[in-house]
Formats: C-alpha cells, structure tokens, sequence
C-alpha cells in the first residue's frame, strides 16, 4: 500500500508559476491575481468581503485586532492559534466546557450570561475529528450579540452547506497552507459581511497581505474544495464504522480519532505503519487541537485523495487492528 501526502494539484501548481512568471510588479502589482481569488472566496463562503493573508494564523491574529476585553474558545478541539493570538494582545480567553469538543447551544448561552464576551472562536470539525453545529452555535451568538468566527481551515467548499457557510458565522477564516482543503502550501483568507471589522485592521491587513502568486493557486485549488472535502469525509466514515473505539462516530469528521490505553506506544507503532511519502500521519492525544483523551488520530485530511478507495482502506483498517484491537 502507497500512501500519498497531500499536495497542490498540477493545474495549481501550474497556475502558480504562470502567474510568478506573468505578473507585471510594475504595473498593477499582481491586483487582477488578488481580486480574482478575493471573488471566489466570496462565491464560496456567500460573504461579500474578503482579505487575502499570508497564512491562517495571520488571518486569525487581524480579525482578533478588532476585539478588546474577552473571547471564547471551545476547551478541546479548537486551534492553538486562537489562544496565542489573544494573549498576544492581551484579551482573556474563556474556554466553554465540551463534549469532546463538541459545543452545546445551550452551555454556550450560559457562557455567554456568565462572562459577557465579544466572540467564540470555533473549528468548523473540533479537533478536525467532528463536525461543530455551527447553525446553531451562530444563532446563539447572533442573538447574544456575540461574533461567531468559524476557522474554515477543514471546511470550506462544504456541499451540505452546514460549513464555512456566510450565513451562519459572522467571520470566516481559514489557512490554505499545507495540508488544508484548500491546499496551495502557504496562505489565509479573512471573509465577512461586515466591512468595519477590516477598517479597524488596516495596518495589519496591508502587513500581512498575501503574495499574489498565492492569490492565483487559490484561485485554482478553490474549485477542488468540495470534491476532496466530501472524499475524506466519506473515507473517515467507513475507517470509523471499522472501530468501536471511535471518538464521535456519528458526526462527521476529515481525522479519526481512536481511544487508546497508551496512546504514546500505539502511535510510536502507528506511525511504523502509516506514512504517508516518508510524512507521519497519526497524531498522538491528549492535545488541545484535537481531544483532551488517551487517543490517537489518523489524520485522514493529510492525504491525497486519490489513495483513499476502498482497497487503500481496507488496508488501513488491517493494519491499525492489527495495532490497537
Ligand atoms: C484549524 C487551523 N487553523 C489555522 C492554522 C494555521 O494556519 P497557518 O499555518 O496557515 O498559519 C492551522 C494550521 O495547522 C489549523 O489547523
């Protein structure tokens, strides 16, 4: 069996250096390239503004310019990226308590009632491994007059339009850097309908703007969002039902975690197996940005999708029973 690590497809690979050879620095300083992808972002998300940034964690660090005092977090299974940027600029951080992961609507409302902050910083999947209810998370901060930022990071391009839906988050960002579903190796994007928030970012926006020669591989990666977003779904659905140790095994999720007595040996054996071009592909738990439990994680998302048919699976199964049943 041959794993692959995911990678940008040829056509933007392509499109990268044509636009790296074709740009004119002199003339319009690659603008056609920036509001091309700025356009399919907004097509994507439904939002009508969008800024395009050098990496996920920079978007992250300019849309957490525009808050002061207080934000929330999810306890489990959300980015490391949300608490370093708030610290950075010295807003508390409250972490709202989860089922691995997962938020209710309704501890949120009492989170909401008790600390009065002005944002949730959530994952579209917490931990990568499950799908949040961004709806009705959005509903409850719409209500509260609290802003929902969802990082689309693993969700954009949703064709069930649950994910990295405008309509539902006040702020979308995401990272296209690598191994993203929008995957062009470096990159960020910031989209929303509310033009005030980039108003009061504009030095860092201008800072940490995004090279165009990214812009035009997003451009291209952008089209293949859903197709390789609802494969790796679909390939951790059927590695899930193969597990009873499944964390979240009815939602969705682009990872899959397993619960494991000794998650330190299991993956040192895991990762034995599972490579992905010389690349580890397990994540060893517990940590923040997946589940707070003796677990491991096949991090599903890193590969590229042509390897995940049936036979590649089944293999995959064989070998992890082989380690963990
Ligand atoms: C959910 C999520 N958000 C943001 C980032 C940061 O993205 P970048 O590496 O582009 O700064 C990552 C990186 O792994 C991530 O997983």
């Amino acid at each position: 069996m041959e794993l692959h690590f995911k990678k940008p497809s040829k056509e933007t690979r392509d499109a990268m250096c044509e636009a790296a050879k074709s740009i004119d620095y002199a003339s319009n300083r690659g603008f056609d390239e920036i509001r091309l992808a700025q356009d399919k972002i907004s097509k994507t998300t439904g939002h009508e503004y969008v800024k395009i940034l050098n990496s996920g964690n920079s978007a992250i660090l300019a849309v957490m310019n525009s808050f002061k005092n207080k934000i929330m977090v999810p306890d489990q299974g959300g980015w490391t990226g949300f608490r370093n940027m708030a610290e950075f600029r010295g807003i508390e951080v409250i972490k709202v308590p989860t089922d691995l992961g997962i938020i209710n609507p309704e501890t949120l409302e009492d989170t909401i009632n008790e600390h009065k902050p002005e944002a949730l910083f959530i994952t579209s999947f917490a931990g990568y491994i499950a799908e949040q209810p961004v709806k009705e998370l959005f509903e409850v901060c719409d209500d509260k007059g609290v802003i929902l930022v969802e990082d689309a990071s693993g969700g954009i391009g949703d064709k069930e339009k649950n994910l990295g839906n405008g309509e539902h988050a006040h702020v979308i960002v995401a990272s296209t850097g690598s191994p993203k579903i929008v995957n062009v190796g470096s990159g960020g994007f910031i989209s929303t309908n509310n033009n005030e928030l980039f108003k009061k970012s504009k030095v860092l926006l201008k800072t940490l703007k995004a090279n165009p020669v990214t812009c035009a591989g997003i451009s291209e990666e952008i089209k293949n969002a859903p197709q390789i977003l609802s494969k790796t779904g679909e390939a951790c659905n059927i590695l899930k039902k193969e597990f009873k140790s499944a964390v979240h095994p009815d939602k969705r999720g682009i990872s899959i975690a397993l619960k494991t007595d000794d998650p330190k040996k299991t993956g040192y054996l895991l990762r034995q197996e599972l490579k992905a071009d010389g690349r580890g592909i397990v994540t060893v738990c517990p940590r923040y940005e997946r589940v707070l439990i003796d677990a491991v994680c096949l991090e599903i998302k890193n590969l590229d999708v042509q390897c995940l048919e049936n036979d590649t699976l089944k293999e995959i199964v064989r070998i992890v029973k082989g380690i963990i049943d």
